[in-house]
């Protein structure tokens, strides 16, 4: 296949680039880079530009090729989105709308689509199925479910085949610690603890212990890297013209803030530092998910995605590369401004 991949510098993306290149396949990344990094798509080729940019997009889409898009570019952080909602709705649905007009252009007719568990809203603890009515709790989470049903209009209209899935936290990274997660913007949870690991001043800011979890903490799904990576290969082999698949893509397990900050003192030897803060407005108590129905029309299971394996391969890259990609994105963030991502 030749595959584009909007976002391909993020850090999904350079894995699914680097996954597909491995497997025969010729897969572009196409990524402004305002998060990601050049370095890790390691190989593949790499094009500039803004994925809202529909005129590029589609002249890119007919030089090279391709059939499939997967379509990976956009903003993820619940907090910032609660801070500038416009800016997420432009970026994540105004970029989804001008990858199917170029995809309308140029006569590319698949698509997969990276949308986020955190569409279903605010969980009792109780993992989340596809059937389950979305209740997005942040200008972020909706924005993901607005683009999914502009999704579900072209594959309805224009009989496209899609596939749709709902990531909750993807962590862990690269076995060989060659690859990991380094954003220019605001980390995730587990790279947050890491690298207050490698920072000896840093204190860690988990936002809410009096949620009504059994330790007072939010509760998440994370899922191994690798996983999502192979999700999207088994993906890639089963799509059908007018078919939309809807997928949940996570461990199936929660695991609280304070038990993923203490699996990572275990796995470090380095126990972390935190202090408990206020509530953040947008995250959502507990997400966790269903992952039936994946694994019945895939056949896909998590494969690395303990906590154990997820914080061990993240600790291999994070102890080589506490600066992320040289050059590139993950700066190094001031001690006192570490703060805690709980929802990816
Ligand atoms: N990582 C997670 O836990 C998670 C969970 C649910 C959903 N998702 C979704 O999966 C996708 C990939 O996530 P990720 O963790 O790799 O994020 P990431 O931030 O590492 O990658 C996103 C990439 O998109 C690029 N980008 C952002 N705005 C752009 C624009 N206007 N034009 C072109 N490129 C742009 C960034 O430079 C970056 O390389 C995102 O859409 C995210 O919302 C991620």
């Amino acid at each position: 296949m030749r595959i584009l991949i909007t976002g391909g510098a993020g850090y999904v993306g350079s894995a699914c680039c680097r996954a597909l290149r491995a497997t025969g396949h010729e897969a572009f990344a196409y990524d402004d880079l305002s998060l990601g990094n050049a370095a890790a798509v390691d190989g593949a080729g790499l094009h500039l530009g803004d994925v809202r940019d529909s005129d590029r997009l589609a002249a890119l889409m007919r030089r090279l090729a391709i059939d499939t898009v997967i379509h990976l570019a956009g903003l993820s952080s619940v907090a910032e989105s609660v801070a500038a909602p416009a800016r997420y709705r432009d970026v994540n649905l105004g970029g989804t709308e001008a990858v199917l007009r170029a995809m309308a252009r140029s006569g590319v007719r698949r698509l997969l689509f990276s949308s986020t568990g955190s569409v279903y809203g605010d969980g009792t603890g109780a993992p989340m199925a596809e059937a389950d009515v979305p209740a997005p709790g942040s200008p972020y989470a909706a924005s993901k479910l607005a683009a999914e049903q502009r999704i579900g209009e072209q594959v309805r209209e224009q009989g496209i085949a899609a596939v749709v899935f709902r990531y909750f936290n993807a962590a862990g990274a690269d076995p060989d610690g060659r690859h990991g997660e380094a954003r220019a913007g605001e980390l995730r949870l587990i790279p947050t603890i890491l690298r207050s690991l490698t920072r000896p001043r840093s204190e860690l800011a988990v936002f809410g212990g009096d949620w009504p979890t059994p330790d007072g903490t939010c509760v998440r799904d994370f899922v191994h890297v690798g996983d999502i990576v192979r999700a999207h290969m088994l993906a890639c082999g089963s799509m059908a013209p007018g078919r939309l698949g809807l997928y949940n893509v996570g461990s199936g397990a929660g695991s609280s803030v304070l038990e993923v900050i203490r699996e990572c003192g275990r796995v470090t030897g380095i126990e972390p530092r935190y202090r408990i803060l206020e509530r953040r407005p947008g995250d959502a108590v507990a997400n966790v998910a269903d992952v039936a129905r994946i694994s019945a029309a895939l056949g896909w299971q998590p494969r690395r995605s303990s906590l154990r394996s997820i914080v061990e391969s993240a600790w291999r890259w994070h102890r080589t590369h506490p600066d992320g990609y040289a050059g590139g994105g993950g700066r190094a963030r001031p001690a006192e401004q570490t703060i805690v991502e709980a929802l990816g």
